[in-house]
């Protein structure tokens, strides 16, 4: 009899843990998502591209995640094949954000809806929603930080900085709209001669790298180095991203720099290496871009798409992408350096400190 009782107890139980995941799965029960991602040389994509798997996943859905290594070709194919696969959605971060249009139209025409992830998707009609950050926001953020750093406001009769930049690339909206926050900081201290910027290469079309590439931003840092600043150090590398930090600081080391007279360098995504790199001194900040927050709303993108429901947005202005203003969730960029990577990074859960060496 005993026996009986447990084993019906057992039963009672799994079928009620089956009931419960069924409730969650079956938003997305049968239904297939595509996910084309633009690269996996940077961690932040492969972060982004798992975190999305796993929460649609986690609602039942089938996803095809597929990375491009940058190669626009290679991604206009992977988008045509999902097409071809009939998945409801496909949800794109671009190489080359105006090179898919004919892809995106494509899909349009087979009836699915695309959602853009964290790129805006340029000169199409295609796409239903954008999830990303506040990409000036993310400018305005890395400007904040050298204005505040240095004391940009209150700086001394005759005292100033050397600052070069290192911006995004030119098919990525995000780039554009960094340069422009970043400009609205730091423009009127290059005015005024707070900041002085040896090369003269301060416009978006002077310091935009193609593709985000790491190897031409340590390129440009060991021309700048060796031409304009064997006299005088510099004192600010504001860089755009990560992985242009990483090669800044490899360009700073051959150069000669050490503690002593290191420069305020910027990055943006707050990679694992540039944590570990603002512990050690190499990098000073970045900016924090949850990606499973970003996840989790471009899942409520798809759903909407796939389902019918509401999506949360909270922009319907700001992005135009020449043929129409994109729905937009616009997550917030958040500064993060050795006062305040412990309480984000390790109390958020984004890294563990055995990640980070501790
Ligand atoms: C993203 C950044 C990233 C950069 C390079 C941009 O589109 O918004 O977070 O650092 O691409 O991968």
């Amino acid at each position: 009899m005993k026996k009986l009782l447990a084993l019906l107890l057992v039963m009672t139980m799994v079928l009620s843990i089956g009931i419960t995941f069924a409730g969650a799965e079956t938003v997305g029960a049968g239904k297939k998502v595509g996910i084309a991602m633009p690269t996996q040389s940077s961690e932040r994509w492969i972060n982004d591209g798992a975190n999305m798997k796993a929460q649609l996943e986690a609602l039942g859905y089938e996803v095809i995640l597929q990375y491009a290594e940058d190669d626009v070709q290679m991604q206009v194919s992977q988008i045509e094949n999902l097409t071809a696969q009939q998945v409801d959605c496909i949800v794109i971060a671009a190489v080359d954000s105006g090179a898919l249009t004919g892809v995106e139209a494509q899909a349009k025409e087979a009836g699915i809806p695309i959602v853009a992830y964290d790129r805006l998707l340029m000169d199409t009609d295609a796409v239903s929603y954008y999830a990303s950050f506040d990409n000036e926001g993310v400018g305005r953020a890395i400007g904040e930080y050298i204005e505040t750093a240095k004391d940009l406001a209150n700086a001394a009769e005759g005292t100033s900085y050397t600052i070069e930049f290192f911006m995004g690339s030119p098919d990525d909206n995000n780039a554009v709209l960094l340069h422009q926050g970043v400009m609205k900081v730091l423009q009127p201290y290059l005015d005024n001669g707070v900041l002085v910027c040896k090369t003269g290469r301060t416009s978006f079309d002077d310091t935009c790298i193609l593709r985000w590439s790491q190897e031409t931003a340590q390129q440009w840092a060991e021309n700048y180095l060796a031409s304009f600043y064997a006299d005088e150090d510099l004192d600010i590398a504001c860089s755009a991203f990560d992985g242009f930090a990483y090669g800044i600081r490899s360009a700073l080391e051959a150069a000669g720099y050490t503690s002593e007279n290191w420069p305020l360098i910027t990055g943006q995504d707050a990679e694992l290496m540039a944590v570990k790199n603002i512990i050690s001194g190499q990098q000073t900040m970045s900016i924090y871009k949850d990606t499973r927050l970003l996840a989790s709303k471009c899942v409520t993108m798809v759903n909407a798409v796939i389902n019918g429901t509401e999506p949360e947005i909270n922009d319907t202005e700001t992005y135009n992408n020449n043929v129409i203003t994109v729905p937009s969730y616009l997550c917030t960029p958040v500064a993060v350096d050795l006062s305040n990577y412990e309480e984000l990074i390790i109390g958020g859960e984004y890294y563990t400190p055995e990640q980070l060496g501790q």
